[in-house]
């Protein structure tokens, strides 16, 4: 769990020992909601502004990769009233945020199967991706229909018809082959994983690549996330003692 010291700056954080990559877990927004009496959806929205602040704040701090669990495979069960909210936000606020990644130099790439959005999204997410792809200061991953199972099963599937074709050796599958096989193909594991709303669990997200992540748990909700309690934890985190299995 992450405490709530004294609030940390910026100046307290070592930028030598940054981590590379950040995940967070973006969860709370319905419990956020009907706290206050409003409807989930309204949730949504307030966790959209969260988004945009800690966007800011990695691009602030020079943290190159930034990856958001916005909707797992598991979400397409929600109440198809919720899932169509989500999927208008979510085309919302790809085009509503064009101007900040331009000024920004801030790249947008996704992780997930995202043949399973509706078209109308699919075709704003690609046109923020194309007008995005060579900004090289923050690299921002939307997990979109993610599901780590689905993607390493989606990896098995493509070793295995290599291995059928000949084109390699089952018995020279290496861990580097099989991450190259990820979405995440093109970005460096994770370091430090958040999730928020007190939640103690992974929900399918990142299995492969969080194998040596620093976890983060915050009882607060995301709507409720600042880039205060965002830097305290990167704070925490750079005083960890990472070993990777040794003494
Ligand atoms: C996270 O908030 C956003 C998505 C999963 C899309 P939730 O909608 O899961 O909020 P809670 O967990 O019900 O509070
Ligand atoms: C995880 O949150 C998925 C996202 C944040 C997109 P959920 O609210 O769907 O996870 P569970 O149901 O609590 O495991
Ligand atoms: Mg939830």
């Amino acid at each position: 769990m992450s405490s709530s010291k004294a609030s940390a700056s910026r100046a307290d954080l070592d930028p030598a020992r940054l981590p590379t990559h950040v995940a967070i877990i973006m969860d709370g927004n319905g419990r956020w909601a009907t706290k206050r009496l409003l409807n989930r959806i309204q949730g949504h929205e307030k966790g959209s502004e969260t988004v945009r602040t800690i966007v800011r704040t990695c691009r602030e701090l020079g943290i190159p990769f930034l990856t958001l669990y916005a909707f797992s495979t598991e979400n397409w069960q929600r109440p198809k009233i919720e899932v169509d909210a989500l999927m208008a936000l979510l085309k919302r606020f790809l085009v509503r945020e064009r101007r900040e990644l331009m000024d920004n130099n801030i790249r947008l790439q996704v992780i997930g199967q995202i043949d399973r959005l509706p078209p109308n999204v699919r075709k704003v997410l690609h046109q923020t991706m194309t007008l995005t792809q060579d900004n090289t200061a923050l690299q921002l991953n939307l997990a979109l229909s993610y599901g780590a199972r689905t993607e390493i099963v989606e990896m098995v599937r493509t070793l295995a018809a290599k291995a059928r074709n000949g084109l390699i050796d089952p018995d020279s599958i290496t861990a580097e082959m099989v991450a190259d096989h990820l979405y995440t193909c093109a970005i460096p594991d994770p370091e430090l994983l958040i999730r928020t709303s007190g939640e103690m669990r992974i929900s399918n997200f990142l299995l492969w690549q969080i194998a040596y992540a620093e976890i983060f748990v915050t009882p607060t909700l995301w709507p409720d996330f600042s880039k205060e309690e965002f830097l305290d934890i990167l704070k925490d985190y750079q005083r960890r003692e990472r070993r990777f299995g040794r003494v």
